[in-house]
C-alpha cells in the first residue's frame, strides 16, 4: 500500500494507483486510517462514541463521493478531503450555506453603464495589485454574504488609493436587518443575507469600522472570543424565519458599534449591477476592480483545485455569496478553459489557498447572475 501525502496544506492520504489519478481507498480499515489522521490534522473531537461512529459514516461516503467526483472531472478539477469531510451535504448546505433562492432581480436602472474596453488582458489578477485583504474563514456562520460585500468594499476603498484595510464584516453581521419587501430578500444575520441589501445598510449607516475595532466573532463556533449576537433591530421575522433563541444583548449590534470609529472619509454612495454577459463582467472588473458575486455552491464542498464545473449545479438559485478577483484560461493537454479567479471565506487552507476557479463564459453555477459593486464617496 502507498500512501502519498498529496496535499500541501493538509495531510491527506490516497492511494496512487496509476500515474497521475489518486483515489481514496474505500475499504473500511483504510478509511478509519485516513479519518484518524483527518481528525488530529483538523483537532476534530466527538462528544460521545455514537457522534463519532455516526460521522465516520458521513465521512466513509464523503470519501466515496469525493473518487467518483475525480472520476468525473479528472484533468479539470480534483476534489479532495478537507475540514468540512464529516459534515453530510445536508448539514453542509443548512450551516455553511445558505438557503438556496432565485437570485434577485433589479430594476434596470440599477444595470451599470460603462464604454466597451477593447483590449483587455487575456490574464488579470486583483489579487497581485494590493487590492484584495488576506483570506478569512466565515467558521459555522451563514455570513458568506457580509464577506462579499466587505470584500468588494475594502477593494473599492483601495482602488482609491487609500491604505487597504480588513472592514468590520460582524458589523454587517450584527446590524444588517435591511428588507426589500417588493422582492422578498433580507439580510438575516447567521442566517443568510444579500450583498446589494448590505450596500445600502452601510449607506444608511454611514460606515464601517475596522475588522480590529470591530472583530468576527459570530462564526468561532463556541471557541475563544465567539459571541452569540442578537438579531440586528430591524431583522425582519417573515423574511429571515424565527430568530436566535439564545443571544447576548452586550455582544450585539447595538452595544457594540460606535460611530466614532468610522474609518475616516469611508462612505458608500450607491451601488450598481453588473450585466450578466461574461465579457462585460471582465471589463467591469478590470476597471472598477473586484466585484461581488453569488453562486450555487453546493459542489465546491470537497473543490481542491483546478477549473470548477458541474452538470449538476443551478444557474438560476443561490445560496452562497463570494468575491471575484481575476480570470484567465487554463490550458491543459486536452482542452483551453476559461476561468473566473474568486475569494472564497472558508480559510486559506481550504481550495487554492482560500480561492478557487470556475469556468467562465457559461454562466456556471450562476456565477454571473449577481454581480454588485457598492460605490465610495471620492
Ligand atoms: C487583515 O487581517 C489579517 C489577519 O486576518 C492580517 O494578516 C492582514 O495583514 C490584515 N491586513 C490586510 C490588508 O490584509
Ligand atoms: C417583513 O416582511 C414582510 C414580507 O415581505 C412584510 O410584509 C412586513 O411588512 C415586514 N415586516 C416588518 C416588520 O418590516
Ligand atoms: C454576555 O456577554 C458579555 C460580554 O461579552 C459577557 O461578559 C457575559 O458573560 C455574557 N453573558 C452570558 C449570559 O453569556
Ligand atoms: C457581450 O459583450 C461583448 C463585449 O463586451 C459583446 O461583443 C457581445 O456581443 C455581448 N454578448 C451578448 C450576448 O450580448
Amino acid at each position: 500500500m502507498k500512501v502519498t501525502n498529496m496535499i500541501g496544506a493538509g495531510i491527506i492520504l490516497v492511494i496512487s494507483i496509476t500515474i497521475g489519478q489518486s483515489k481514496y481507498l474505500e475499504d473500511v480499515e483504510s478509511t478509519l486510517i485516513i479519518f484518524q489522521l483527518w481528525k488530529s490534522e483538523y483537532g476534530k473531537q466527538y462528544q460521545s462514541v455514537e457522534e463519532e461512529e455516526g460521522k465516520f459514516q458521513i465521512f466513509r461516503d464523503n470519501l466515496k463521493w469525493i473518487n467518483q467526483l475525480n472520476d468525473e472531472y479528472s484533468g479539470f478539477t480534483e476534489y479532495a478531503v478537507n475540514k468540512f469531510a464529516d459534515m453530510s451535504k445536508e448539514e453542509f448546505m443548512a450551516k455553511i450555506l445558505m438557503v438556496s433562492r432565485p437570485y434577485p432581480k433589479h430594476n434596470k436602472d440599477r444595470i451599470l453603464q460603462m464604454d466597451r474596453i477593447d483590449d483587455i488582458p487575456e490574464t488579470f489578477d486583483w489579487t497581485t495589485q494590493g487590492k484584495v485583504t488576506s483570506v478569512k474563514d466565515q467558521g459555522s456562520a451563514g455570513s458568506c454574504w457580509a464577506f462579499s460585500t466587505i470584500g468588494n468594499i475594502e477593494g473599492q476603498w483601495a482602488m482609491m488609493g487609500k491604505k487597504l484595510t480588513n472592514f468590520s464584516v460582524e458589523q454587517i453581521v450584527d446590524c444588517d436587518g435591511t428588507e426589500d419587501i417588493v422582492h422578498e430578500h433580507a439580510d438575516c444575520g447567521i442566517y443568510g443575507g444579500w450583498p446589494y441589501l448590505a450596500y445600502q445598510y452601510v449607506m444608511k449607516a454611514g460606515g464601517l469600522e475596522s475588522w480590529d475595532d470591530y472583530p468576527y466573532c459570530c462564526g468561532l463556533g463556541g471557541g475563544p472570543g465567539t459571541c452569540f449576537t442578537c438579531p440586528a433591530p430591524s431583522y425582519n421575522k417573515t423574511l429571515c424565519g424565527p430568530p436566535i433563541p439564545w443571544c447576548n444583548m452586550t455582544q450585539s449590534c447595538v452595544f457594540k458599534v460606535d460611530k466614532s470609529k468610522f474609518v475616516p472619509g469611508l462612505k458608500v454612495i450607491d451601488w450598481k449591477l453588473v450585466e450578466q454577459n461574461e465579457s462585460a463582467i471582465a471589463e467591469v472588473l478590470i476597471k472598477y476592480g473586484p466585484l461581488s458575486v453569488a453562486l450555487d455552491a453546493r459542489l465546491l464542498q470537497f473543490y481542491h483545485r483546478g477549473v470548477f464545473k458541474s452538470r449538476l449545479c443551478s444557474k438560476a438559485s443561490l445560496d452562497h455569496a463570494v468575491l471575484l478577483v481575476g480570470y484567465g484560461t487554463d490550458k491543459s493537454l486536452f482542452e483551453t478553459t476559461p476561468y473566473w479567479k474568486v475569494k472564497n471565506s472558508w480559510g486559506a487552507k481550504w481550495g487554492e489557498s482560500g480561492y478557487f476557479r470556475i469556468e467562465r463564459g457559461t454562466g456556471m453555477c450562476g456565477i454571473n447572475t449577481q454581480v454588485t459593486t457598492a460605490f465610495l464617496q471620492e
